[in-house]
């Protein structure tokens, strides 16, 4: 029996993530090796001859499950019935620039993207937030997108959780595999908080397998933290590669589940858990099953834990603040 494809609305198609992003959709990363998935790129007017270009691309790839390609500088026609949207369109930081620099400038393709979501996206839209300040920006989609469900924008953590992985992995001289239970706090910025003591390396608590405090508060945090701006300085431009691969993550395990005795990270909009106050876009830890995702309830948080989620917090509190008085929510 031939599926009927999947939409998939890639916006910034023209840029280094959607490059590295849209060979991996169309070959079934995504979404599974029998789904078949029909691409709509939007872009701005100057960079749709490039996406162009992306789209011969695919073309030429003759990928099986790819059934089509359309591209588009109207949001409301790119959203168009679309089942999975990827914001991944936005201007990444140069050099010494933080991610809140980013939140005028960015902040004001995400109102009228949220509103076209809104206005024609399919009944089960999945929107995941790259471009940043990613959690604020899912914000301002999701406040424009009053009749889709709250829970479908998230924003993605799920970088620094697979950066987490590999060093700890690297740490503790095992394969990535052998961590479970890793968790991003709030927000993705150099406040994140990336927590050892909750995790598992094969099936043993990560903190005190580790056994070296003043690694994990001086080297690890920091070096998960910060690897954003180190990806910059050494590459000259932001991270595209392991951005795509943590995009595909993200998306494949929503709708694919988490396995039994594991969770991710994703940013999703508070319930008021773990004291994140209500609606901010945070990231928590979280299990997926039958494309919907649930916050992991019942962990204890100690007094350093705590400290360090309340410090991202504060700060996602802060840039909803200041996007209110930009007037873009
Ligand atoms: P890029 O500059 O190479 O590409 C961005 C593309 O977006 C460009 O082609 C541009 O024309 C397009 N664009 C701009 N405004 C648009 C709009 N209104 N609609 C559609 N397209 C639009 O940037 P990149 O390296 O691909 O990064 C994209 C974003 O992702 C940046 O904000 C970056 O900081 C962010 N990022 C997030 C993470 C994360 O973990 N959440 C990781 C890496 C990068
Ligand atoms: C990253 O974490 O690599 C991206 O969000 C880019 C950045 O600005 O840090």
């Amino acid at each position: 029996m031939t599926r009927t494809p999947v939409t998939v609305t890639v916006t910034g198609a023209a840029g280094q993530i959607g490059y590295a992003l849209l060979f991996r959709i169309a070959s079934g990363a995504l979404l599974g090796p029998d789904v078949p998935v029909r691409l709509r790129l939007l872009e701005i007017p100057q960079a749709v001859k490039a996406a162009e270009g992306t789209a011969m691309e695919l073309d030429d790839c003759a990928f099986p499950l790819l059934s089509g390609v359309d591209i588009f500088d109207d949001a409301t026609k790119a959203f168009a019935g679309t089942n999975v949207a990827l914001l991944v369109g936005a201007r990444p930081r140069t050099k010494g620039m933080e991610r809140g620099d980013l939140l005028e400038a960015n902040g004001g393709i995400f109102k009228p993207q949220g509103e076209a979501i809104n206005a024609g996206a399919a009944d089960d839209v999945k929107v995941l937030v790259v471009g940043n300040p990613a959690n604020t920006n899912a914000l301002i989609a999701q406040q424009h997108a009053p009749d889709v469900p709250a829970e479908r924008f998230t924003a993605m953590t799920r970088l620094d959780h697979n950066r987490a992985i590999a060093q700890v992995a690297k740490k503790a001289g095992v394969a990535v595999t052998d961590i479970k239970k890793l968790t991003i706090w709030g927000n993705h910025s150099a406040t994140q908080y990336p927590d050892l003591f909750h995790a598992e390396i094969a099936g043993k608590n990560a903190a005190e397998t580790v056994n070296d405090r003043d690694w994990l508060e001086n080297d690890f945090i920091p070096t998960v933290a910060k690897r954003g701006a180190a990806i910059i300085e050494a590459r000259g431009a932001s991270s595209a590669a392991s951005a795509a691969s943590a995009a595909i993550d993200h998306v494949h395990t929503w709708v694919n589940g988490t396995a039994d005795g594991d969770w991710t990270s994703m940013a999703v909009v508070s319930d008021g858990s773990y004291g994140v106050p209500e609606g901010l876009i945070s990231s928590f830890p979280v299990t997926t099953k039958d494309g919907k995702w649930e916050i992991v309830q019942g962990l204890e948080i100690d007094e350093f834990s705590r400290g360090r989620i309340d410090a991202s917090v504060a700060e996602l509190a802060e840039e909803r603040d200041a996007v209110r008085k930009l007037g873009l929510i």
